[in-house]
């Protein structure tokens, strides 16, 4: 039987919220609708976080309202908080997301609060997921090097992954916050996380794209036992409190290279690669996906 690999797809969240224009609410539910139709079991469709730290997600409720929600399909968002969370459920989300860093920086420029306090404000929102009955994700930036503190160690990747999953997360991302990680320390990152949990259903690949290493990364992880990865089409995206880091890998080269490998994803490349080219034209900018550019061509 061919390998069945998740792709979650992050790109109306992590892709869009980068963006300094306000991409309007009925551009993302049409984004959100058409990933629906390309078959993604899983789409990060929102961010319930603070509209004065990251504007362009300010209309999260909107969006989660107006999608049409294929059933099974998981729809995730966000969730810095209790606010967040009461956000969240409020809008039907099928996932929440809680995110903490493995550096000590990074924690404070993007929730401004330490590691620990994460750590705590994070435990009543853990819970009542928990109590809701939705899935629970524990994302890790900066897993693979810190735009403020350079190398992460890899006693505080597995530190905060233990502590997410004490938390009850579902899934665990190994998140390149910045991209800077190369395949060597991505298996050697994977071998430590994999002694507290399951590389192969427990834990997520989150690559950002900056340093060009993504698909490699994906190739080490898939190696390690990886078999879940997140991307954004064309490629969009970047992290605001991240200066300089790119977007997530390009979800048309994931795909080009996943079943080039025959490993199955239930994702149609092609659907992906005109939704590519359309979000693109929406925010006015050029794909960064390179399957993406040369299956468009071939098509035109
Ligand atoms: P704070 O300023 O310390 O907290 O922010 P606060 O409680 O004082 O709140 C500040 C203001 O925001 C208040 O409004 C709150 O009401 C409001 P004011 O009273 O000043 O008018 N507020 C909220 N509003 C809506 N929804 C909420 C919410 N919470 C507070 N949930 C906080 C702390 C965590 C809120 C803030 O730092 C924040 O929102 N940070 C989010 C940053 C972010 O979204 N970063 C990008 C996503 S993470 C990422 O991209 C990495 C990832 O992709 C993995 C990887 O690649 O590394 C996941
Ligand atoms: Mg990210």
């Amino acid at each position: 039987m061919t390998e069945h690999i998740k792709i979650v797809e992050v790109g109306p969240r992590d892709g869009l919220q980068n963006e300094k224009q306000f991409v309007d609410t009925a551009t993302k539910i049409e984004l959100i609708n058409r990933l629906t139709a390309a078959g993604f079991p899983n789409i990060e469709a929102a961010s319930f976080v603070s509209p004065k730290w990251v504007p362009q997600m300010a209309d999260g409720s909107q969006v989660m309202a107006g999608i049409q929600r294929q059933p099974g399909t998981i729809y995730s968002a966000l969730t810095p908080n209790m606010r967040g969370l009461e956000a969240a459920l409020a809008a039907q989300a099928d996932e929440v997301v809680i995110f903490a860093a493995a550096s000590e920086a990074f924690s404070q420029r993007n929730i401004n609060c330490s590691i620990d306090e994460s750590i705590t404000r994070f435990e009543p929102v853990a819970a009542a997921a928990k109590n809701a009955g939705v899935r629970l994700r524990g994302s890790i930036s900066c897993a693979l090097g810190c735009p403020y503190q350079g190398q992460t160690p890899v006693a505080a990747v597995v530190d905060v992954a233990e502590r997410l999953l004490r938390l009850g997360c579902d899934e665990l991302d190994v998140a390149d916050t910045i991209g800077v990680g190369t395949a060597a320390q991505v298996q050697q990152v994977l071998q430590a996380v994999g002694s507290v949990a399951n590389l192969q259903t427990q834990v997520s690949g989150h690559f950002h794209d900056t340093y060009g290493q993504a698909l490699a990364n994906i190739l080490a992880a898939l190696e390690s036992g990886v078999r879940i990865f997140h991307s954004s089409v064309a490629g969009l995206g970047g992290c605001p409190y991240a200066k300089g880091a790119t977007g997530n890998v390009a979800t048309e080269d994931v795909l080009y290279l996943l079943h080039g490998q025959g490993l199955h994803t239930g994702i149609d490349l092609d659907a992906i690669v005109d939704t590519g080219t359309w979000i693109s034209q929406q925010i006015g900018r050029p794909t960064a996906s390179r399957a993406g550019r040369a299956l468009a061509l071939k098509k035109a």
